[in-house]
Parts: C-alpha cells; sequence; structure tokens
C-alpha cells in the first residue's frame, strides 16, 4: 500500500489553497482603493515590483520551511534553528489575532450577500449597530469556516478550495466585463483607478515629498499574499514532492495580482458610470459597504443579481482566507497536544469568536461615527489589532523568514559560508530548494535586500505613524509584547519539549481507526 501522507493530494490542489489564502479582503477591497488614493498605474507598477522583489522571496522561504519540517509553523522554525522556534509562535499569534477581525468582515459579507434582493444601499449604519445582527453573521462566517478546517487538508481546505477559487474568479470577470460596458462614465472610472500620476505617489496631500505611496504598496504586497503570518509555512509543510516551490509561488503570486487588479477594473467604471459623484470619497470601510450597494442599487433589477454575486465573491474570497488563518493555530494544537483536529479547531474559533464580539461591536460604533464606544487607546479594537497586526508584526513575520533561510539556515563552517550567496544556494540546493536559474537572484536578495526593505518598511511604517499619534505608541507596545509573550513562552515550554509534526496527526488517525474496527 502507497505510504499515506498527511497533507495536499495534489500540487494544483495546494496551489489553489495557497491562492484561497492570498485572494481576500486585500485584494477585492484593500487594492482597488490603495491603488486610486496612490497614483493608480504608479502604484500598480511599483506594487508589482514588490510582488516580484519581496513577496515572491518571502513566499518561497516560507513555503520552503514548512516543506521541508512537515510540521506545524513553531517544529518548522525550530528545525532551522533551536533557539529560533519562537518566531514560529510570534507568527501563530499574527494570524489568530487577524481571525478575531477578519472574520467580523466576513459577517458583514454575508449578511450583504443574503440581503443583496432585499438591497444593502444605506443599510451600513444600520446594520453596524444592531449588535445581535453583526454577532450572529459573524458567528455564520465562522462556523463555515471551521467546517472546512474541521474535514482536514485534504478532504476540506484542499477540496473547498479547488470548488471556490474556480467560482470566484468567474464571477469576477463575468463582473468586469458587465461594468466595463455600462456606457458612459466607465471611463471617468477607469481615469480615477489607473491615471499613472508619479507626482500623487510620491507625495504626500501637502506636496511634500513622502514615501507612503512605497510603504502602502510593500504593505499590502505582505498582506495580500498572506506573508508573515504562518499561512505560507503551514500550508506549505503540508506538500511533498508533487510540487516545486518556485513555480508555485509563480503561479500564487500571478493568481493573486490578477485579482486584485481585475477587482479595481469592476469597481471603479461601475462606480463612474452610476455614482460619479461618489468617485472622489471611494476610500475605507465606505467603498465596499456603502458604495458599491448604491451602484447596484442603481443599476435596476439586474443589479440585485450582480450584488449577490459579487458579495458572494466577497465573502468566498474571506472564507478561503480564514481558513489558512485558522489552520495555523489548529494544526500546532493538534500536533502539540494530540487533541482531535475537530475539537482544537472548535477551541481555536471559539476563543476567536469570543474576541470578535467585542470587535464587531466596536467597529459598528466607529462606522457610523457616533460615540467612541468600545476602544483602545483612542482606537477602535479592529483597527488596533489590524496595525498591529499588518503595519508593526506582519513585516517582522516576513522578516523572520527570510532571516531563518538567509542567514540560520545549514551549517556554516567558513566566513565566505556566512556571506556569500553562493554557499547559500548550495546549502539550499543540497537540502532540496531548487530554482534554476533564479536562484543566485534569490539567494541575494533574500540575504542582502528583502530583509533590509522589510525593516525599512516596518521602522518607517512606525515613525510615521507616532508621528502623527502618539498613541500609535500603544499599538507598537502591544506588538513587542506579543514578541516578548512568544520568546518567553518558548524558551520556557516548548523548545526543550517535543512540538510534534504532520505525521503525528496521521498516526493518531490510524490508531483510531483501528481502535473503531
Ligand atoms: N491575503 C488575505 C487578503 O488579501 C488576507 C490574509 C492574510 C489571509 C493573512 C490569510 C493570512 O485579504
Amino acid at each position: 500500500m502507497e505510504k499515506k501522507k498527511n497533507g495536499f493530494a495534489s500540487g494544483i490542489g495546494f496551489i489553489l489553497a495557497a491562492a484561497g489564502s492570498a485572494v481576500g479582503l486585500g485584494n477585492l477591497w484593500g487594492f482597488p482603493f490603495k491603488t486610486s488614493a496612490n497614483g493608480g498605474a504608479a502604484f500598480v507598477f511599483v506594487y508589482i515590483a514588490c510582488v516580484l522583489f519581496i513577496g515572491a522571496v518571502t513566499m518561497i522561504a516560507e513555503i520552503y520551511i514548512g516543506k521541508r519540517a512537515a510540521a506545524n509553523t513553531v517544529s518548522s522554525y525550530k528545525k532551522i534553528n533551536k533557539n529560533f522556534g519562537w518566531a514560529g509562535l510570534l507568527v501563530l499569534l499574527i494570524p489568530f489575532l487577524i481571525t478575531c477581525y477578519y472574520s467580523v468582515l466576513g459577517g458583514y459579507t454575508l449578511k450583504y450577500t443574503l440581503n443583496s434582493f432585499a438591497g444593502n444601499e444605506g443599510i451600513l449604519g444600520t446594520f453596524s449597530v444592531n449588535i445581535g445582527e453583526v454577532i450572529l453573521y459573524t458567528a455564520l462566517f465562522m462556523v463555515l469556516a471551521l467546517v472546512i478546517v474541521m474535514a482536514g487538508i485534504k478532504g476540506g481546505i484542499e477540496k473547498a478550495s479547488k470548488v471556490l477559487m474556480p467560482v470566484l474568479f468567474l464571477i469576477l470577470v463575468f463582473i468586469v466585463i458587465f461594468c466595463l460596458f455600462l456606457g458612459e462614465g466607465v471611463q471617468a472610472g477607469l481615469n480615477k483607478y489607473l491615471n499613472p500620476d508619479f507626482y500623487a505617489f510620491f507625495h504626500d496631500a501637502e506636496g511634500n515629498l513622502s514615501f507612503n505611496g512605497l510603504l502602502a504598496a510593500m504593505g499590502q504586497a505582505f498582506f495580500s499574499l498572506s506573508l508573515g503570518m504562518g499561512a505560507m509555512v503551514c500550508y506549505g509543510s503540508y506538500t511533498g514532492k508533487e510540487i516545486k516551490v518556485g513555480k508555485s509561488v509563480a503561479m500564487i503570486c500571478i493568481f493573486d495580482t490578477c485579482v486584485a487588479f481585475l477587482a479595481g477594473l469592476a469597481m471603479f467604471p461601475a462606480i463612474g458610470a452610476l455614482a460619479p459623484e461618489q468617485l472622489n470619497t471611494s476610500g475605507g470601510v465606505g467603498l465596499m459597504f456603502a458604495i458599491l450597494p448604491l451602484v447596484f442599487a442603481r443599476m435596476g433589477a439586474f443589479g440585485q443579481v450582480i450584488s449577490f454575486l459579487f458579495f458572494a465573491m466577497v465573502a468566498i474570497a474571506a472564507i478561503t482566507s480564514v481558513i489558512s488563518l485558522v489552520e495555523v493555530v489548529t494544526q500546532l494544537i493538534v500536533q502539540k497536544t494530540k487533541m482531535s483536529r475537530k475539537k482544537s479547531a472548535l477551541v481555536v474559533m471559539a476563543i476567536a469568536f469570543a474576541i470578535s464580539v467585542p470587535v464587531g461591536i466596536s467597529l459598528g460604533r466607529v462606522a457610523i461615527l457616533e460615540e467612541a464606544g468600545l476602544n483602545l487607546f483612542g482606537f477602535d479594537m479592529l483597527t488596533f489589532f489590524d496595525e498591529a497586526t499588518n503595519a508593526v508584526l506582519m513585516p517582522l513575520g516576513a522578516f523572520a523568514a527570510c532571516f531563518a533561510i538567509g542567514w540560520l539556515f545549514g551549517e556554516k563552517k567558513t566566513l565566505a559560508d556566512w556571506f556569500s550567496p553562493k554557499a547559500l544556494v548550495a546549502r539550499l540546493e543540497e537540502d532540496g530548494l531548487h530554482l534554476g536559474k533564479f536562484s543566485m537572484v534569490f539567494a541575494v536578495m533574500i540575504k542582502y535586500v528583502t530583509p533590509v526593505l522589510i525593516l525599512f518598511l516596518d521602522v518607517s511604517g512606525i515613525i510615521t505613524n507616532v508621528t502623527k499619534n502618539p498613541n500609535y505608541w500603544f499599538i507598537v507596545g502591544f506588538s513587542l509584547l506579543l514578541i516578548i509573550i512568544s520568546a518567553v513562552f518558548y524558551f520556557l515550554f516548548l523548545k526543550k519539549s517535543n512540538t510534534g509534526c504532520n505525521a503525528d496527526e496521521l498516526a493518531a488517525e490510524e490508531v483510531e481507526e483501528a481502535s473503531a474496527e
């Protein structure tokens, strides 16, 4: 009998699942409005460069770190270096926090999908403060994701991604074509989205030189590609010989970027044609949950169908992302505690749900700009967690992956072994990572370029934010606290103990099956 493996059944299954993780609210919502706000095609251009030089390089590192260990993120980083296992714990806290607010937004998308035929125009103000309903839809969203994670990698995540991702793509293409033919105003929308404006890209509203566009592009690339939060390490760990890391990463990046680009190509022409007065206010929460419903309402009867398809697509994108976040945490719990997958996933989701309740309440209060409501140091909870994860911790998680492969990985005997990219290529090839003609480029990037750019992104982002708002230090402090907790917890409880691997889950299942017979 062929040896069973705990993981993806096929290379394409893995690629679709990873693309499912990558394609999410960041693509369908964040990318379009960031592009229009930061110089249009100038932003797209720089974004693509970021995907190539920073994103793809980091993704290769992450997937490979997981793949070579075939284990949870803690064990995977531990396998690179025993003293670096805490990075695996840190990149696991990040997805946990993201789950808590991402699911609230996921709940919104479900509400908007199901409510499409009644009409979503103007409901943001009433829905977002209807605490019971917000919690209900958040819960519904979490249950859907939970069911998929409970069913495992092959039977749950892979199966769901294989169906949902093609559906998402077809809906998107259909909507883009529909919107591009809405007639007058389409061109104005396209101009708003893509008109290349390098001046706007490099200057702030007051006309001062600013790197905010660049920072936005880099940050967006990380978030959109699901980097720096263990998701790719985790999915990578479930792959075997059937995938080539470099090729898979190329496909995931291309798919992710195309979806993001197309999303803007659907939204802006539609806004330009049907709600041109909104073209200049199309940012933030409003774009997806206030302006688009208005646009759909003005499309007439067919608008309800388009609205349903559109929000169903967004919900699909959000679900296939959230399952990757939950899986990162579930994987460690299953493997470390030997609790069953179903129970572990349930525990993770239950705790995330408990936290998401105040997040959902806090978001609603801010969305209607009512009294400040539940907040953390002057931030609504969603912004607080979102900033802590995206702006501070996620770049550090990505840095950890680059540092692990670029500097910690493998045995180094001479000084040249430490510093030469060539020596790194040799070590990686010996270990099983073959990148062909790109291997030297990869080695130079991951050692010298990508980590430096990431640190630049992180530090300058923090500086910009604290100068704007001193309370931002609380967000930085909270992030540092998480880093310290990861390190202390790791050295006290995990470093010396067995933190498990993917095969353990399979072994446990086999024992269970045998005893059931
Ligand atoms: N990449 C997802 C998006 O674009 C978000 C995400 C981040 C999902 C991290 C999983 C892990 O929305």
